[in-house]
């Protein structure tokens, strides 16, 4: 399994502003999409199929790449604070198909339940997923996501994950699951709560950008 978490001063720049208590409800938010919009760019790279050729410019003929739209692309947020991180992401993909997912995680036994499943029956041959999640804590909500992606026909190679923050006992938990699975991460905090919070962590990240 491969982490990355891009070194990047802007996504540096929106965990902090996460990171502050004093962040309102809407700046919150809006820094969520931001965080979110420079980590599917990063997760994105070398990742989009291409097709190539070559089209008249107004001062001359120039090869050109564009985003092949017959591979298809899916994202899936885990609502609710996957919503936020995943606000940009079909702006910045071209011919994106979103899928949601809404899961919520026990606050007593921190067990995941899913209380909405958009995803289709079978995803389309050689679809690549992102699944949008800010917090990978104890790492079941992930897992539960993932499962349910590959029951419908999807590879570990065509998962990505994109989280603002993960926490060891999650990161595990995926590497020992599913090899060749990718996570892109705004930052990695160190230590799980036994409660299920992340420290220093950003607080609820579904409280504090839906209120
Ligand atoms: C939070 C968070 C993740 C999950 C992580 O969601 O947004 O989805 O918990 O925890 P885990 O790794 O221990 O499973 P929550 O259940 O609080 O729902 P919300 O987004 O609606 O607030």
């Amino acid at each position: 399994m491969l982490v990355f978490v891009p070194p990047h001063p802007l996504i540096k720049h929106w965990v902090s502003v996460l990171r502050n208590e004093q962040t309102p409800c809407p700046i919150f938010k809006n820094a969520m999409a931001e965080l979110g919009r420079l980590l599917m760019y990063e997760a994105s790279r070398d990742w989009l199929p291409t097709i190539s050729g070559e089209i008249q410019s107004p001062l001359g003929v120039a090869s050109v790449e564009f985003i092949d739209p017959r591979e298809p692309v899916a994202v899936v947020p885990i609502l609710r604070a996957g919503l936020a991180l995943a606000e940009h992401a079909s702006s910045i993909l071209p011919a994106t198909k979103t899928y949601h997912l809404g899961v919520s995680r026990n606050e007593e036994t921190l067990q995941p339940t899913v209380y909405l499943n958009k995803l289709p029956e079978k995803f389309p041959e050689g679809t690549r997923v992102f699944i949008v999640d800010p917090m990978l804590a104890t790492g079941g909500t992930i897992v539960t996501a993932i499962d349910l992606i590959k029951e419908r026909g999807v590879d570990n190679q065509n998962i990505k994950v994109v989280s603002a923050v993960a926490c060891p006992p999650a990161l595990s938990k995926l590497s020992e699951k599913y090899p060749g699975l990718h996570v892109y991460a705004g930052i990695i905090d160190p230590t799980l709560t036994d409660k299920g919070m992340i420290i220093p962590g950003l607080g609820d990240a579904g409280d504090r950008s839906y209120g």
